[in-house]
């Protein structure tokens, strides 16, 4: 079996990298990584690459004038190392439609909300702010649109009584574990195309309605 060849984009501690990791070590699981790259030096989630064994580099993007000139470094350091599908796992920079336009549907992120509830940043405070009672994460084909693009999955929390931000964040970050491994396995699988706009759960990929739906706490 041919394994989808990704590479992982990072800014941080990666542990939405690290599930991904831990998926792709079982030779059975229908995708490997074969580049992380982040675009900031400290970023923990180099570390866990190279313990996976996993080719890691850090590409500084203070050092480029203009966005595209990073972005045309990027896109050439991901074909250097092989890749041939990118995923994004808080990866805090916009991407122009240059690069989306480049790896279009080949491209996904991890977004923290039911999109397209809180777009951007601070998700989970302003989830808490608007009394919705039910949260969570998006796995979607990335487009030129800031955290648009057509929905692979999702996963939902409950938002409990007394929550802070940090603890629905814990919450959420928990079912992004799942949700990003099991999103990336339809990808690689064939499951989850992009057909009209939409990702359909259709059976004619083979896969199931409920593949990519989550609520870890039911
Ligand atoms: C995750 O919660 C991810 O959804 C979010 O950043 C965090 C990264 O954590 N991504 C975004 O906000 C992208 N707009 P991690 O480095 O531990 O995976």
């Amino acid at each position: 079996m041919a394994r989808l060849k990704t590479g992982v984009l990072i800014s941080g501690r990666g542990t939405n990298l690290q599930a991904l990791l831990d998926a792709c070590a079982d030779p059975d699981f229908p995708a490997e990584i074969v580049s992380v790259i982040a675009n900031k030096a400290g970023a923990q989630g180099l570390e866990r690459a190279r313990k996976a064994g996993v080719k890691a580099s850090f590409l500084d993007h203070t050092l480029y004038e203009a966005r595209e000139d990073f972005e045309r470094e990027l896109d050439e350091r991901l074909r250097e190392d092989g890749a041939e599908f990118v995923a994004l796992a808080g990866f805090m920079r916009i991407l122009t439609p240059w690069f989306v336009d480049k790896w279009r549907d080949r491209l996904i992120n991890i977004h923290p909300s039911l999109l397209p509830a809180f777009k951007g940043v601070h998700t989970h405070d302003r989830a808490l702010e608007s009394g919705v009672r039910i949260h969570g994460a998006t796995v979607h084909y990335v487009r030129p649109e800031m955290d648009d693009g057509p929905i692979i999955g999702q996963a939902a929390v409950p938002v409990l009584a007394g929550d802070t931000p940090d603890r629905l964040a814990a919450r959420v970050l928990e079912a992004e574990h799942a949700l990003y491994p099991a999103c990336l396995r339809l990808v690689a699988q064939g499951k989850a195309r992009v057909t009209a706009g939409l990702v359909r759960q259709d059976k004619d990929f083979g896969a199931s309605e409920t593949d990519a739906l989550f609520n870890p706490t039911a």
